[in-house]
């Protein structure tokens, strides 16, 4: 029985880090463990210019330990006023790694996203010509669409016909929840992706709502059917290097999740990797868990290897991660998979 694995450092390639008292408290969760991340632009007002995302990049560095090699990788928020203009300086000072669609009213934060894609062609035909990545949150938002198709909609009648009109462009469809997401990647060249999150290979629809609802299962995309989770499992330990590890990681404090209208999002920064350490063992995997966390997401955005390793070892005892975590008079709820977690985290130096 393997207990222990040695792989590069990983990389999180979908991450919430929010401003302010909370990202002072979050980033070192995430520091401590991955080497770089793509850091999603919902603040309260989003980052929609290059500057605002070099401003938020500053922040972010000065809440980062001085001993935790981590790299912040910015995103500006699309807009149907976004210049295209401002993406390519953005990007050729390397301080811009994506732009973010996120449909008008998808998800937290989201009422500056895109209301229609044809209004913003002539930006994705620039992303395109600077090989600049699309991270698409792929919901449809219309209220007769039932909340568990949303996501297989939105593939067939947004993405797949963007896909085709623009099809150099680099797409990230963002934490999949479906077989048909899965597909979808499948079905394109190398220049579309997905990431995957901890959480959608641990929880399906059963978990968040039998035997009472369970707020701390609760993000969009919502989890969907077995059925589902299963595919998108069969996706991670593939090793198809279009499958990587963005764990969403979206903290919202305690109270406003369990409320009579909670939050989306589920914190999983700080035990991610027990977790995965876990499914993939589950899986009998292991040995694909380093293409998965360290290897896909970083080749996909044209990034070197961390030069730093991560060791993973299997203790006889659960490792003991913090249910909440303190932030002021409040705390965050910490993503509990429903099983004790033994897989340890050791970061090597490089
Ligand atoms: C995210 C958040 O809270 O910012 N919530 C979530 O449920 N995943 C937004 C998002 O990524 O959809
Ligand atoms: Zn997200």
């Amino acid at each position: 029985m393997t207990t222990e694995l040695i792989i590069q450092r990983p990389d999180d390639l979908h991450l919430h880090l929010r401003d302010g008292d909370m990202l002072k408290v979050v980033t070192p969760h995430t520091s401590a463990d991955f080497g770089r991340a793509i850091v999603m632009p919902n603040l309260i007002p989003p980052v929609v210019t290059t500057d605002q995302a070099r401003a938020y990049r500053d922040r972010i560095l000065a809440s980062v330990p001085s001993d935790h090699p981590f790299e912040p990788l910015m995103t500006v928020y699309l807009t149907e006023g976004t210049d295209p203009e401002d993406l390519a300086t953005g990007t050729r000072e390397g301080l811009i790694r994506g732009v973010k669609l996120y449909p008008a009213g998808a998800t937290t934060n989201s009422d500056s996203g895109v209301r229609d894609v044809n209004n913003v062609l002539p930006v994705l035909e620039k992303m395109a010509e600077i090989g600049l990545p699309l991270l698409i949150h792929g919901e449809v938002t219309s209220p007769e669409i039932d909340i568990f198709d949303r996501e297989r909609v939105f593939i067939e009648t947004i993405l797949a016909p963007l896909q085709q009109k623009i099809p150099d462009l680099k797409i990230v469809l963002e934490h999949i929840t479906t077989k048909d997401g899965v597909d979808f990647v499948k079905s394109c060249a190398d220049n579309v992706a997905a990431t995957i999150t901890t959480h959608h290979l641990i929880i399906n629809r059963n978990h968040i709502l039998v035997g009472g609802i369970r707020p701390h299962y609760y993000c969009l995309p919502v989890a969907k059917r077995e059925e589902h989770r299963l595919a998108l499992r069969s996706a991670a330990i593939s090793g198809d290097k279009r499958f990587f590890l963005g764990t969403d990681s979206a903290p919202h404090t305690t109270g406003s999740k369990e409320s009579s209208c909670g939050c989306a999002g589920i914190y999983s920064s700080i035990n991610t990797l027990s977790c995965l350490a876990h499914v993939f063992e589950e899986e009998e995997a292991l040995e694909k868990l380093e293409g998965f966390a360290s290897l896909h997401g970083a080749a996909f955005y044209g990034l070197s290897l961390n030069p730093q390793k991560t060791k993973l070892v299997k203790q006889q005892n659960p490792v003991d991660y913090p249910e909440t975590i303190a932030i002021g008079e409040e705390t965050i709820t910490v993503f509990d998979p429903g099983f004790p977690l033994y897989w340890d985290v050791k970061n090597l130096p490089a």
